[in-house]
């Protein structure tokens, strides 16, 4: 018989009864972490959010509670009341802030009862993903895990904190709007009112902040959700939160001043360091020619150097091919590798490298012996002097050689070098590496589509001096647009605004959007640039990967309450599910042709069965849907 908490009023949390409350009357309210018998005493072991307290039942105390504490199980609800005494000097536990202290109870309310759940509420427990998220309300039990979410707390909390003092004003923005290129696929939604017609869900609020610029709100902020339909991976997810803001009349600089106050607010308070601002600056150019990507991580030391000069009469054919196709050749020296990396290591590398697109990647030993690999022979002994001079080669070196288009070379040998730090193990190192890379292209050409794509969004700013570019030579023209890279991870990223109309046309048109088209698309900011538009410029962080990169988590997933697993299901709830024949019709929808009933693979977590749950496919069964509703509606 379950018990209600009628005339008990909770007075501590379990976490907080400390030798301070000696002899104090305390009341509890929380989980059965842990039941022992002990011969005429029991020990309850009791949970909730803010820690655990040992608690003790004499049957010298009460009779009845001591008799009824026996009946209680692991994860059970209760409510105490009791006495905070010391525990005897052998029974105290230094690893817990409650260690020396317990709780003799007086009164025993059970408040609710519990099956034994498929894994046990601990930090230790071994449990696979599957599981975890499935019954993620008891993962997110676990302390370790409720530490994540309050950490991301504190982060919400000092982000909003540091916006409010300068002036930024909290605006929310539409869920159900029109697309906003950003570069994904939209996630739609049928407009029952307008038949045929589409809501996207927004890939950021970009539009509509550049239009509160446009209303004069002058510095907005938003911690807001954003969706894109996207192949996920440990730092992505379908729908994730940005720190999105935005503000009028600024420059670059005073942006990035901003943000950099922003983020070492957040080292400070979060992590206890001091971060050096302001923050080192690399242009995109420099990046892609050093570290072979625009986030490169700098907390190892191996860069790129482009070798073209020294090797531009060469007689191999696979340099001189390259060079006289107007490529280059790019080495990346990694110091001491010839002891750490077996060949098979090196086969491997060569693999990555021409699954990345490259035609092979060379390497050579720098040994004692002279230099040795597939390519050794054929460098002339003045090219080795060369390139040896030039890269600081030295014995134990291994200096891996990409020969190709540029816009190949470089990325080709930033996956090599992030494969090195890897195999080498320099990249787990605890140091924090910040950096801006600024001055990105404007355009980048899509070889999937055929044509000039955005590399941020349509609507960055082109440098000043590059707008004449927009006709002539498109691709050359460079942005004001600023990404801030953590340890390889991009968190956010940013520019100013074009805010007139006819620099916005001709960016359109260099996109390939047509008159019509923008018309269509973008009418609407067309036309707000038409009605004094101030110059206007923001960012956007990706907070997720902000807290997973501050608590030391290599999944975006941790710090989400409640993620999509890698095919984009929830395996808690089964989204996305079928929806019924009616539902379809009524959004003027038709579904895929109805399928035989699925039967009970599809049904929802019944919570009869406890232990392992027997649906690990179930997520596929789920998302694979569009049958008209098989659970029956
Ligand atoms: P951007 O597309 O660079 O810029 O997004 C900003 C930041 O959001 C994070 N992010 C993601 N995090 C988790 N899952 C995803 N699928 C995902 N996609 C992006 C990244 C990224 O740096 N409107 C512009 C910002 C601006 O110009 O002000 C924008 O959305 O950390
Ligand atoms: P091959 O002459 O094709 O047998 O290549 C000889 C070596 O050069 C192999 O180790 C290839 O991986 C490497 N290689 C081939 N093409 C390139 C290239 N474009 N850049 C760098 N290395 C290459």
């Amino acid at each position: 018989m379950l018990d209600n908490i009628s005339g008990l009023r909770r007075t501590h949390l379990c976490g907080e009864i400390t030798r301070e409350l000696l002899d104090q009357e305390v009341v509890l309210m929380g989980w059965v972490q842990h039941r022992r018998d002990h011969g005429g005493l029991v020990f309850l072991d009791m949970r909730d959010r803010a820690g655990m307290v040992q608690t003790v039942f004499n049957p010298e105390e009460d009779e009845e509670t001591h008799r009824r504490s026996h009946g209680v199980r692991s994860e059970y609800v209760l409510a105490l009341r009791g006495r905070v005494r010391l525990r005897p000097p052998d029974m105290v536990n230094p690893r817990l802030p409650t260690g020396d202290v317990e709780v003799l109870i007086r009164e025993l309310r059970v408040l609710n009862t519990a099956k034994t759940p498929p894994f046990v509420v601990e930090d230790e427990a071994q449990v696979g993903e599957a599981v975890r998220l499935r019954y993620r309300y008891l993962d997110l039990r676990r302390p370790r895990i409720q530490a994540l979410f309050m950490l991301r707390d504190k982060v919400a909390r000092l982000t909003r904190g540091y916006f409010a003092d300068r002036g930024f004003v909290d605006v929310e923005t539409p869920a159900l709007t029109k697309s906003t290129p950003e570069g994904a696929r939209d996630f739609l939604v049928p407009a029952r009112l307008s038949p045929g017609m589409f809501y996207a869900l927004p890939q950021s609020p970009q539009l509509f902040k550049q239009l509160l610029m446009v209303a004069g709100f002058d510095r907005y902020i938003q911690i807001v959700k954003c969706f894109r339909d996207e192949d996920l991976r440990a730092d992505r997810q379908p729908e994730f939160t940005q720190v999105d803001l935005e503000m009028s009349f600024c420059s670059q600089e005073e942006v990035m001043e901003l943000l950099e106050g922003y983020v070492a607010l957040l080292f400070r308070e979060i992590l206890g360091t001091e971060l050096t601002i302001p923050l080192p600056v690399l242009t995109y150019d420099e990046a892609m020619l050093r570290y072979g990507t625009d986030r490169p991580d700098l907390r190892y030391d191996l860069h790129i150097e482009d070798v073209s000069a020294i090797l531009s009469s060469s007689g191999a054919r696979i340099f001189s091919e390259p060079l006289g196709q107007g490529g280059c050749v790019r080495v990346l020296k990694a110091p001491g590798a010839g002891r750490k990396l077996s060949r098979k290591n090196l086969d491997d590398l060569v693999e990555l490298a021409i699954s990345a697109g490259a035609k092979g990647l060379a390497w050579i030993r720098v040994t004692a012996e002279g230099w040795q690999g597939p390519v050794a022979k054929f460098i002339s002994a003045a090219e080795r002097d060369g390139l040896a001079s030039a890269l600081d080669a030295r014995e134990g070196d291994i200096l891996f050689f990409a020969a190709d288009r540029k816009d190949l070379a470089a990325p080709v040998l930033g996956r090599v070098r992030q494969q090195l730090a890897s195999l080498m193990g320099l990249d787990g190192s605890k140091e924090w590496r910040l950096l801006w890379v600024t001055d990105f292209p404007l355009f980048e050409f899509s070889q999937e589509e055929k044509r000039l794509v955005a590399i941020h969004h349509p609507f960055t700013a082109p440098r000043e001096e590059d707008l004449d570019l927009l006709e002539t030579a498109p691709l050359a023209a460079k942005s004001v647009a600023y990404d801030l890279v953590l340890n390889g991870n991009e968190i956010g990223g940013g520019s100013l605004r074009i805010h007139r109309r006819d620099v916005q046309e001709r960016v359109f048109a260099a996109l390939g959007i047509g008159r019509g088209e923008a018309q269509e698309k973008f009418g609407f900011l067309l036309e707000a640039l038409n009605f004094g538009c101030p110059p206007h410029g923001g960012c956007a962080f990706g907070l997720d990967r902000l807290v997973a990169l501050l608590a030391g988590q290599d999944s975006i997933r941790e710090v989400i309450a409640f993620p999509k697993t890698q095919k984009g299901g929830c395996p808690l709830t089964d989204a996305p599910g079928p929806v019924s024949a009616a539902q379809l019709a009524e959004l003027s929808l038709k579904g895929p042709a109805p399928r035989p009933a699925a039967g009970d693979a599809s049904a929802p977590p019944s919570g009869e069965a406890p232990g392992p749950p027997g649906r690990p496919a179930g997520e596929e069964a789920a998302v694979s849907g569009g049958t008209p509703d098989a659970r029956g509606a």
